[in-house]
């Protein structure tokens, strides 16, 4: 083929209107394409009009599907706590924008096929090799600039560069180190201010908790006593949040090893979600469940905070706690797991 540049070799369909193909002046020879072969549509206007029709009923569709997405979306909301409402709502926006993306999608593939003129079309470029002037050229220009440098000849300069080269970005790496938390960052993770005896404290003002004020039904978001008092409260707090709800004892299905670990049906649970850390913050009183806002993972509290929709992979883990002499709730000890993500499960 000659090297024409930018030119065309073509294969076109005749156009229906005037039955003659087009031809580029600047066309070159055919590179082995098959002879054209014409469509249906091509030759008989019925059928063009058919496709056309056809194409027009796809779009149509899309437009359909995409004001049904809308309209199911409006009239079909998500009641918070209701898992119909969500199955219903997702199941019919999922519904409407299928149909209006496929819509989309089928109608111009079918357009384009049936309808478009078709040519197949060759783009000669020029070579990427560099002539043999312009590669001697660069030769010279290197060999120029290694004479003048004395980079071959000063070998002690060249290999000491090199060695500097290497070593230069090893501070970077070193710096990576502190993307980390100080000490041991795995360690840090594990634990949390919760101990033995620690009492449990109204966030954010801090005031105690007795057993007389959590009342059947009732929630409390919590935190350790002293939190504010620690270095890093924040970072702190993040790990030990706890939410508090009182239920029915008859309500609680408690395995043997955690019959310790609530006291008269006053439970406490991590409000870190064990997805990826949201807090869990809305209770359902009627059901027991909590709801995760990030991507609705949902736990039963009367069955150890088990996962019972969502993503999440593990239920939240409990506080174990009790009540101390003065009749305030304190903690009997740390989480017995670590809290958060299930990142943990990797088994660091
Ligand atoms: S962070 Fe809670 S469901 Fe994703």
């Amino acid at each position: 083929m000659a090297d024409k540049g930018n030119a065309v070799a073509t294969r076109e369909a005749p156009t229906p209107s005037t039955g003659t193909a087009v031809v580029p002046s600047d066309a070159v020879e055919n590179p082995g394409f098959e002879p054209f072969r014409p469509r249906v549509s091509d030759l008989d206007p019925v059928k063009e009009r058919q496709n056309e029709r056809r194409v027009s009923w796809m779009f149509f569709a899309s437009i359909v599907g995409s004001v049904f997405a809308v309209a199911a979306y409006i009239a079909f909301p998500i009641v918070p706590g209701d898992l119909g409402s969500v199955r219903v709502n997702n199941l019919l926006l999922g519904l409407g924008i299928t149909l209006g993306l496929f819509g989309v999608g089928f109608g111009a593939v079918h357009w384009s096929k049936s309808l478009m003129e078709g040519h197949d079309l060759v783009e000669s470029r020029h070579p990427t090799r560099g002539s043999e002037e312009t590669r001697d050229k660069a030769v010279e220009v290197f060999s120029l600039g290694n004479k003048e440098s004395g980079f071959t000849r000063r070998k002690l300069i060249r290999n000491t560069l090199i060695g500097a080269l290497v070593v230069t970005p090893l501070p970077a790496v070193v710096l990576f180190r502190d993307l980390a938390p100080a000490g041991d960052p795995v360690a840090r993770l594990k634990h949390t201010l919760w101990e033995e005896g620690k009492r449990l404290t109204r966030d954010p003002d801090g005031t105690p908790i007795k057993v007389s004020d959590v009342t059947l039904g009732s929630v409390f978001h919590v935190i350790p006593e002293g939190l504010n008092d620690v270095e890093d409260p924040l970072e702190e707090k993040a790990k030990a949040a706890v939410l508090l709800m009182r239920l029915k004892e008859s309500d609680l299905h408690i395995s043997p090893e955690r019959k310790d670990w609530s006291y008269q049906g006053i439970v406490a649970y991590s409000k870190i979600c064990t997805h990826v850390g949201c807090p869990v913050a809305l209770y359902e009183q009627q059901t027991h469940h909590l709801l995760c806002p990030c991507h609705q993972s949902q736990f039963d509290i009367t069955r150890e905070a088990a996962v019972i929709f969502g993503p999440a992979k593990r239920p939240l883990p409990q506080l174990p706690i009790t009540v101390d002499a003065e009749g305030y709730l304190v903690a009997r000890s740390d989480f017995t797991e670590p809290v958060g993500p299930s990142f943990w499960e990797r088994k660091l």
